[in-house]
C-alpha cells in the first residue's frame, strides 16, 4: 500500500537509509547447534573495532581487543585538562586545558544521515547540536585579488554573492538572452526568483543589487526611531567575484558537511568509552602493539608485546585487522605481497588541529558568534569556535584545522610554535585579544601520532584491485576501516565497514 501511494504521490519524501543491518544474536547459533560465537581478535580499538567487537559481542562470540594506546578510539580522540601524548618524533606535551574545557582532537561534527547517530542512540550518548554553518561567522582571504585581509561575515558575502549572481542572470533574462531557452511565462517566474533570491531591486532599477539588511548592520535596530544602520554599500561586482568569496557557499550543501549537525554532549570520545564499557573492559587490552598475524588453515593468529613488554601469541578463529593499512602493512603476516601491497596503496593524508583555550569568550561577547567556523585561505585552513559552554567564563576554539601542505608545515614544528604561528595568523581576522586573552593550547599532528600516523588515508581508486583485496577476507583475516568505505574520514565509514565485517563473519560461521 505504501508503495502504491508513493506511485500516487500520497507517501511522504523518501528516505535514504543506511545497508540495512541485522547485528547478530545468541539465538542465531541455535540452528546449527552450537551455543555460542567463534573466538575473534579484533586489532585496533578504533571506532572500527570497537564496532565489530561490539555487535559480534551481541551474539556470544568470543572477542578479545589489542589497541596500542593506552585508550579506546583512536581517532576519536578527546584532549582534556591533563592528557599527555607523545609524538613520533618525541615530543611530549600535555594539556593544560580548565575543567570543563575540551578539544576533540579528531571527529567533530556528525551529519543526521550517519549511522554514528544510530549508534549514539542505542548506547544513551547524549547529543547536542554542533554549529556548522553561522551567518555570523567570518571568512577570511589574504590571498585574494580583492577585499584581501578583510573578514567579511559569512552573511555579508553571501548576500553579496547572490545579490550580484541574481542581477546578472535578471538582467540576461530580461534583455532576451535566455530567449531559446525559456518561455514568457518561464522567463517571468525565474525573474521573481531572482528577485527574491538576490534582494534585488525591480525591474524599473535594471534588477540591480545594492545591498540590503541581509549584509547585517552597522548599528542594530532597536527601540523607537532606531530603525539600526545596514551595513555600509556593497563592494562592486567585480570586487566581490575577485574576492573568491562565492566559493565558500557550496560548504553549505555538501551532503555530509550540511546542518544539522551533532556532537556527544562533554566530548566526542563518548562514543568510544560507551563502546568499550559495552564490550566489557576485561575483552579490551591497552598497550598492546601488534607484531604479527599469520593466517592458518583452521583460523589465525596473533602475536602482540603487551603493555608489559611480554611478547604473546594467541590463536583465533578469526582476526579482524582494523588498524590503519600503513600500519598493519608493517606487521610480519603471512597474508602475501598482494595483500602489502594493497595496505600500502590508500595514501595517508597530512591533517592537524590545535585547540587554544582562551580566558574569555570573546567571540561570543565581541564577534556574536556562537559556534560555527570560519574557514580562510591561509594555512590556518579553518577556525571553529566552540558549540558547547556558551556563556562560560572560558572557551576553546579550534585554531586550525587543516591537511595535506598546511599540515605538514605545521606538523614539522615544535607545540609552541604552532601555536605561536596559529596565533599570529589568527590575530590578523579577530585582533590583539587573540593573543592577550590565550591560556593553553594542545595540539595534534595526526600524521604523526604514533599508531595512527594519518589524519585519514585516500585512494586514488575504489573500485581497483588493492581496495578490491581489502574488502575481501585474506583466508580467516578480515580488513575494516573508514579507509575501507565510501565515507573515508568519518565515522560512519568505520561503523559501516565494521557491520560488514561483523556480518561477513557471523554469516561463515552459521555457514560451517
Ligand atoms: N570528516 C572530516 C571533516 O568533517 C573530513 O572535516
Amino acid at each position: 500500500m505504501y508503495s502504491a501511494m508513493g506511485a500516487l504521490g500520497l507517501a511522504p519524501v523518501p528516505q535514504a537509509h543506511a545497508r540495512a543491518f541485522r547485528p547478530p544474536r545468541r539465538g542465531d547459533f541455535t540452528s546449527i547447534g552450537r551455543r555460542n560465537g567463534k573466538k575473534v581478535i579484533v586489532l585496533g580499538a578504533g571506532i572500527a573495532g570497537l564496532a565489530a567487537a561490539y555487535e559480534l559481542g551481541k551474539a556470544g562470540y568470543a572477542c578479545r581487543v589489542l589497541e596500542a594506546k593506552n585508550r579506546p578510539g583512536g581517532r576519536n580522540w578527546t584532549v582534556r585538562g591533563g592528557t599527555t601524548e607523545t609524538d613520533l618524533d618525541g615530543r611530549t606535551q600535555t594539556a593544560d586545558f580548565a575543567p570543563g574545557q575540551y578539544m576533540n582532537a579528531g571527529p567533530g561534527r556528525i551529519p543526521q544521515s550517519h549511522v554514528t547517530l544510530e549508534y549514539c542512540r542505542e548506547l544513551g550518548v547524549p547529543l547536542e547540536a554542533f554549529v556548522n554553518q553561522n551567518a555570523n561567522a567570518y571568512i577570511f582571504h589574504e590571498n585574494s585579488a580583492a577585499l584581501a585581509g578583510q573578514p567579511v561575515r559569512w552573511r555579508t558575502a553571501k548576500a553579496d554573492v547572490y545579490g550580484y549572481v541574481s542581477e546578472l542572470l535578471a538582467k540576461a533574462t530580461d534583455q532576451g538572452a535566455l530567449d531559446q531557452t525559456l518561455t514568457t511565462t518561464d522567463k517571468e517566474r525565474l525573474l521573481e526568483l531572482l528577485k527574491d533570491f538576490g534582494d534585488l531591486k525591480g525591474r524599473d532599477d535594471a534588477w540591480a543589487y545594492t545591498g540590503s539588511s541581509r549584509r547585517g548592520y552597522s548599528v542594530e535596530p532597536g527601540a523607537a526611531l532606531e530603525a539600526g544602520t545596514v551595513l555600509a554599500p556593497p563592494p562592486s561586482l567585480s570586487d566581490v567575484i575577485a574576492s573568491g568569496l562565492g566559493l565558500r557557499f557550496s560548504f553549505e550543501f555538501d551532503y555530509q558537511q550540511a546542518m544539522m549537525m551533532f556532537q556527544p554532549v562533554g566530548g566526542m570520545d563518548a562514543i568510544p568509552k560507551a563502546l568499550a564499557a559495552a564490550i566489557g573492559s576485561d575483552r579490551i587490552e591497552y598497550g598492546a602493539r601488534a607484531a604479527a598475524v599469520l593466517n592458518h588453515s583452521d583460523g589465525a593468529s596473533v602475536t602482540w608485546v603487551n603493555a608489559q613488554g611480554r611478547t604473546v601469541t594467541e590463536r583465533a578463529d578469526y582476526v579482524v585487522a582494523a588498524i590503519p593499512p600503513m600500519v598493519m602493512a608493517r606487521l610480519k603476516h603471512n597474508l602475501g605481497s598482494g595483500v602489502t601491497d594493497a595496505l600500502l596503496s590508500p595514501q595517508p593524508w597530512e591533517a592537524g588541529k590545535i585547540g587554544l583555550e582562551y580566558r574569555s569568550r570573546w567571540w561570543e561577547t565581541d564577534d556574536r558568534i556562537y559556534g560555527g567556523v570560519t574557514p580562510t585561505d591561509n594555512d590556518l585552513g579553518t577556525i571553529w569556535y566552540p558549540s558547547y559552554g556558551y556563556h562560560g567564563d572560558r572557551g576553546l576554539v579550534i585554531g586550525y584545522y587543516h591537511a595535506l601542505e598546511p599540515a605538514a608545515v605545521y606538523g614539522r614544528l615544535p607545540h609552541a610554535e604552532r601555536e605561536r604561528r596559529a596565533v599570529a595568523e589568527g590575530v590578523k581576522i579577530h585582533g590583539a585579544k587573540y593573543r592577550s586573552e590565550l591560556a593553553s593550547s594542545f595540539s595534534v599532528a595526526w600524521h604523526r601520532t604514533p599508531f595512527i600516523e594519518g589524519g585519514w588515508a585516500g585512494w586514488e581508486s575504489q573500485t581497483g584491485v588493492a581496495y578490491q583485496t581489502l574488502n575481501r577476507p585474506a583466508g580467516n583475516v578480515y580488513f575494516a576501516g573508514d579507509w575501507l568505505s565510501n565515507t573515508i574520514a568519518w565515522q560512519h565509514g568505520a561503523f559501516t565497514s565494521a557491520r560488514k565485517v561483523v556480518t561477513e563473519i557471523h554469516s561463515r560461521t552459521l555457514a560451517r
